[in-house]
């Protein structure tokens, strides 16, 4: 079976990372984001991979998936959203075909979601995750059968309350739902597809499972999810270990997760932070609840809080930075900007 990823949203939320890195290959716990996705796929015996792209696409160039496994590469020439870049594909899907979110981390039971695709007889299988609220998603009610009855976009509070079956990011689907798609358009699963299946009466059911899932497209989320392999809380994910570390054991405090080439002074002060590759701090700098990029500079008594840090900034000394989103490549100069 072969399975689509959706590899090219612009990561708005995860900006100024996503300037330099898709989201997708945002490294959690010191390994590429699509090489989880990938992993899983292999745990269930898919070897076949397309990776639909279109915001930094260039930047997969070189990406390897793991031994055994196929992947291929569409790019979209324009944004297309969630369902077009499938529709892109179409001529290549003859059975059925799965179709990942990218920025989905799960430990979703695909063997048994496909099972249940089969033996129910859907078009379309939406895995459904359970959430305390739904606020921020869109809610999936289903039948006693299992069938998805509505999708309810954004509910409102009294709808949210005590949370509800949310759209995780992975479906399996026939090839059919694609015919009535129109080519070469922005089109949503979650907004058009999917309801417009509903309305022609098509058979769409739920796979719920309530197993660890994370969406790491929030700067909250993306921390959430490396503490959460860190304190193994994700089955079959561990943290793969840096290299060329050079930190002082009293600099990192509890959920630090820090890549290959970080160093990091006696006298400074990192928590609940994650460091990606060749990232430099000098002693009495202190990192809190921020993401710092690729080969970033903090200079000596710099304090960064809840900050998202773009690749090759250098922060000089003694700045303190709160909630700030620092465009890669900036140099901050020393001395007191706020
Ligand atoms: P935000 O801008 O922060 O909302 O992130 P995003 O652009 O990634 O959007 P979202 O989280 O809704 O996307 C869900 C998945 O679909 C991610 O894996 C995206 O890479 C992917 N995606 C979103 N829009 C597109 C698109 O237009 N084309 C392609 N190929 N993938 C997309």
């Amino acid at each position: 079976m072969k399975a689509l990823i959706l590899a090219g949203g612009e990561g708005t939320r995860l900006l100024p990372l996503t300037l330099t890195t898709p989201k997708p290959l945002l490294p959690i716990a010191n390994k590429p984001h699509l090489s989880h996705i990938l992993d899983v796929l292999s745990r269930h015996m898919i070897d076949e991979a397309v990776l639909l792209t279109g915001f930094g696409a260039e930047n997969f160039d070189g990406f390897s998936p793991p031994s055994g496994m196929s992947l291929g590469f569409a790019r979209e020439p324009e944004p297309l959203g969630t369902a077009g870049p499938v529709k892109m594909v179409e001529d290549s899907l003859e059975d059925t075909f799965l179709v990942f979110n990218g920025d989905v981390l799960s430990g979703v039971d695909l063997s048994a979601m496909i099972a249940q695709h089969r033996s129910s007889g859907a078009v379309a299988t939406l895995y459904l995750t359970p959430v305390p609220d739904a606020t921020a998603f869109g809610l999936v009610p289903l039948d006693a059968s299992g069938r998805v009855e509505r999708f309810v976009e954004k509910p409102s509070p009294e709808e949210a309350v005590g949370g509800g079956l949310i759209n995780a990011g992975t479906y399996v689907l026939e090839p059919s739902v694609l015919k009535r798609m129109p080519a070469g358009r922005r089109w949503s699963f979650e907004r058009e597809l999917f309801p417009t299946l509903l309305d022609e009466g098509q058979p769409v059911f739920g796979y719920t499972d309530d197993g660890y899932w994370i969406d790491i497209g929030t700067p909250e989320r993306y921390l959430q999810a490396h503490w959460d392999v860190m304190e193994g809380r994700v089955p079959g994910v561990a943290v793969t270990p840096a290299r060329g570390l050079r930190m002082s054991a009293q600099a990192i405090g509890p959920r630090v997760s820090a890549g290959n080439q970080c160093s990091v002074a006696a006298g400074a002060r990192i928590t609940s932070s994650v460091l990606l590759s060749g990232v430099l701090v000098a002693q009495e700098a202190r990192i809190e609840r921020s993401i710092i990029g690729n080969d970033v500079e903090i200079e000596v008594g710099a304090v960064l809080t809840d900050c998202i840090v773009g690749d090759r900034v250098r922060v000089g000394a003694g700045n303190q930075l709160r909630g700030a989103r620092v465009a890669p490549g900036l140099t901050i100069p020393a001395g007191g900007v706020t």
